[in-house]
């Protein structure tokens, strides 16, 4: 499996917590099931993850390639993309920032928590949608093989370490055992 490959297998990883915040949404503005530490749980996934792994790979990466290709970092879907993640992390953060409170939720708190919470779903699932069907195509289009074998090298250098350190089988365990816990039923 290529680099290329690892990294849009990543996105079935991360909707699977995306669907498990789903169903936590729904059972706090529902029932009031206020689980902050599997709150805390799904955003350390999201930020460790989804940010600091996947999304920096895209940015640090993917992205650059493209550009080295000829494509425009400042507008169409790279600047679409990189916008998107700009704005995941700042909902990431006020998420995380929830899960982390030490005082009970007030309505407010409870309410920013759904609202965030249900934007963020919609924009991950959105994005991974844009990334699969418009980004994932330049790839084949845009590079030719010798670009397309550095960009899988550094990919794997990338990878190589997360691995080597344990920290990515740690994390996708993270998500499946959250993807177990929040099913629907
Ligand atoms: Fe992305
Ligand atoms: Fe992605």
């Amino acid at each position: 499996m290529t680099g290329v490959d690892r990294l849009f297998d990543e996105h079935p990883v991360i909707m699977r917590v995306v669907d498990a915040l789903s169903v936590f949404v729904d059972a706090l503005e529902n029932n009031g099931d206020e689980n902050r530490s599997e709150l805390m749980r799904m955003m350390t996934f999201f930020r460790e993850y989804a940010d600091l792994i996947h999304h920096e790979k895209e940015e640090s990466l993917l992205l650059p390639a493209l550009v080295n290709a000829g494509m425009r970092w400042d507008v169409g879907v790279i600047a679409d993309v990189r916008k998107d993640h700009e704005l995941e992390r700042s909902m990431i953060q006020t998420l995380r920032y929830a899960s982390l409170q030490s005082s009970a939720w007030s309505v407010v708190d409870r309410q920013r928590v759904i609202d965030v919470g249900r934007r963020f779903i919609d924009y991950m699932r959105q994005h991974v949608t844009v990334e699969n069907e418009s980004l994932r195509p330049l790839i084949i289009e845009k590079l030719d093989d010798a670009s397309r074998s550095e960009l899988d090298a550094h990919l794997d250098r990338f990878d190589a370490k997360l691995t080597a350190s344990g920290e990515l089988e740690m994390l996708t365990d993270l998500a499946i055992n959250l993807g177990e816990t929040f099913t629907r039923r």
